[in-house]
């Protein structure tokens, strides 16, 4: 495929989804009631979501307790959010340093910026409107954010990127939906889905393009990466410090949830679309199949 055609294909794309950000886009300052009361008896994520679903440790639970460890269960998969739109808008203005600020391509980056910047602080605001502390990645994962923030290009950039933002957009389009879910949690998903639904394709057609223009051969290292990436998001989305809230021992509640049938439908089901996508493209394999296997993304036939 020529450069031309390449660009040109480009900027159709970024041109329709400048279109619909000026749409549809939304200030959650405005368009949320953050001094809402949270409404009782309702859960924070769909209750049949919470890593210890119908376990042992679940059934001893009091509602108060379910519905408490809920809410920071939210508060973790808010705070691996905030982690991972941070580094993206450090990889996305890099991109666009090298690109021409004319071209609809660059300004699009841009535009992702901007909606990012909104959510990360939407997020921030949930997790302290919570009163939950920030659940965030520690120790190498921290480093390794760090490592991809100063150095993710091509490839692993988008995958990475991609991982993160359909697990957390099918998770998000449930609880949007679902009558038993905090209005505030509702409102937070639903602006979310609706502004990530232009990243994912973005990122999905970005990447597509780069693997055609990097042939086969060249991505082994990325493969690597990318596995890395889908280990993180697996296995912290649920921060195990979340279970202290309601009294249980982090690494015990770490071994039930991992252990929890639900909770590991809910991880493959999760992961599935991005999964079917990233292995069309082939870049589950190789040398980053061992993490892969132990993110819990997978379907169980693989
Ligand atoms: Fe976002
Ligand atoms: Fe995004």
């Amino acid at each position: 495929m020529s450069l031309e055609v390449l660009m040109t294909d480009r900027d159709r794309t970024a041109t329709r989804l400048l279109r619909s950000s000026a749409e549809h886009s939304y200030d959650p300052e405005v368009e949320i009631d953050w001094d809402a009361p949270f409404v009782p008896g309702k859960y924070f994520v769909p209750p049949h979501r919470s890593s210890l679903y119908g376990t042992p440790l679940w059934e001893r639970m009091t509602e108060e307790q379910r519905i408490e460890l809920t809410k920071h269960e939210v508060a973790s998969i808010a705070g691996l959010g905030v982690w991972f739109e941070t580094i993206l808008m450090q990889l996305l203005i890099r991109e666009y340093f090298k690109q021409d600020p004319t071209a609809p391509h660059a300004q699009y980056a841009l535009t992702e910026i901007a909606d990012e910047c909104r959510h990360s602080v939407m997020f921030g605001r949930m997790i302290a409107r919570l009163g939950a502390p920030l659940y965030q990645p520690t120790g190498v994962n921290q480093w390794l954010g760090k490592w991809i923030a100063h150095t993710g290009v091509g490839p692993r950039m988008y995958a990475a990127i991609l991982i993160a933002e359909e697990i957390l957009d099918t998770l998000q389009r449930e609880a949007m939906n679902d009558e038993n879910v905090q209005p505030l949690v509702r409102m937070v998903s639903r602006i979310h889905v609706v502004e990530e639904a232009r990243h994912v394709r973005y990122a999905r057609e970005e990447l597509a393009r780069q693997i055609r223009a990097a042939g086969r051969g060249r991505l082994a290292f990325d493969k690597v990466v990318i596995g890395r990436a889908a280990y993180l998001t697996g296995t912290r989305l649920i921060d195990p410090r979340v279970y202290r809230a309601v009294g249980i021992d982090p690494e015990e509640g770490r071994r039930a949830a991992r252990a929890n049938p639900h909770h590991r439908e809910t991880m493959r089901w999760a992961g599935e679309r991005v999964v079917t996508f990233l292995t069309d493209l082939d870049l589950i394999g190789g040398p980053g199949t061992a993490l892969w296997h132990a993110s819990g993304l997978l379907p169980r036939t693989a």
